[in-house]
C-alpha cells in the first residue's frame, strides 16, 4: 500500500535562458536554444522554463514559438508584470506563467515579488492570464505576508525564491530551509501548490528537494554551466538523480 504522507513527484524544470545567453553574446544563431529543449525533452526534464526579459538579453521574442513548436512539454514563461508580456502570454499561451520582479539593471532575479505591495497592478494580470487558462505562479519569497497576497490574487501556483537559502552557509542556511518548508506546507494547506527556484546546484537541491509538499524545482544556470563540461543530458541526468534519491 502507499504511504499517504510519501512525497509526490517532484518536477525539474529546465531553464534554457543561458543557452540563448551565449548565443547571443555573438550575435548570431548558435547554440540555439532549441537544441537545448530536445536534448531536455529526450532526457528526463519535465518542463521548459524560459524568462522573457523586457531588455531581451537572452530569450527573444521569436524563440518563444520555436521553443513551443519544438517540443510537448509544458512551458513556463518567466514575465514580468507589464502590459507588454501579458499581451505576448496571451498569444502565445503557454502552460504556466511565472511573474517575476524585473529591474533593468540586475543581473538575475534578485528577491521575490512583492505581491502583497504590488496587489492592484498584479490583480488584471493574473485574472486576464488565469481566464486564459495559463497556470499562474508568483515568484515570492519564503514569507507569510507574501503568500497570503498570492492566495488574495488567487495564484494556482507559488514558486519560492532559493536564492537567499542558496547564498547562506550553516545555520542560518538552515534556517532559511526551515523557513521555505515551513511555507510550502502552508501553501498546500491555502490550496496553492508550491514551487521551488533559483540558485540551485548539485550541493545544494537535496534539503530543498526533500521537501515533500514541492511539486516543482526551476533550475537554469548551473545546469547550463554543467553542461559546458559534462554536456547538458549528463548534468539533467544528475540532478534528476539527485531529486529523486532526496524523495
Ligand atoms: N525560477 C525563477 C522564477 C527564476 O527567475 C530563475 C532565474 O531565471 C530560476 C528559477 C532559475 O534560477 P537559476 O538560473 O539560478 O537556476
Amino acid at each position: 500500500m502507499s504511504d499517504p504522507a510519501a512525497p509526490g513527484p517532484l518536477r525539474l524544470g529546465v531553464n534554457i535562458d543561458h543557452v540563448a545567453t551565449i548565443r547571443n553574446a555573438r550575435g548570431g544563431d548558435h547554440p540555439d536554444p532549441v537544441r537545448a529543449v530536445e536534448i531536455v525533452s529526450a532526457c528526463g526534464g519535465d518542463g521548459i522554463t524560459a524568462h522573457l526579459r523586457e531588455d531581451r538579453r537572452h530569450i527573444r521574442d521569436e524563440d518563444l514559438a520555436r521553443i513551443q513548436a519544438a517540443t510537448d512539454l509544458p512551458l513556463n514563461l518567466e514575465m514580468a508584470a507589464t502590459d507588454e508580456m501579458l499581451a505576448i502570454a496571451l498569444r502565445h499561451q503557454p502552460h504556466a506563467a511565472c511573474i517575476v520582479p524585473e529591474k533593468r539593471e540586475e543581473r538575475t532575479t534578485e528577491g521575490g515579488l512583492d505581491a502583497a505591495g504590488q496587489h492592484n497592478r498584479l490583480v488584471p494580470i493574473v485574472s486576464r492570464l488565469n481566464d486564459a487558462g495559463i497556470r499562474v505562479s508568483l515568484f515570492i519569497e519564503p514569507d507569510e505576508r507574501q503568500l497570503e497576497a498570492a492566495r488574495l490574487l488567487g495564484a494556482p501556483v507559488v514558486e519560492f525564491h532559493t536564492g537567499e537559502y542558496a547564498n547562506l552557509t550553516g545555520d542560518a542556511q538552515a534556517a532559511e530551509l526551515r523557513k521555505i518548508a515551513a511555507m510550502s506546507a502552508l501553501a498546500v494547506d491555502m490550496g496553492i501548490e508550491p514551487h521551488a527556484g533559483h540558485g540551485l546546484t548539485y550541493e545544494n537541491v537535496q534539503p530543498i528537494a526533500a521537501i515533500p509538499q514541492l511539486a516543482e524545482l526551476n533550475i537554469g544556470h548551473y545546469l547550463i554551466g554543467e553542461a559546458i563540461f559534462t554536456g547538458l543530458e549528463a548534468s539533467v541526468r544528475r540532478m534528476r538523480d539527485l531529486m529523486d534519491a532526496a524523495r
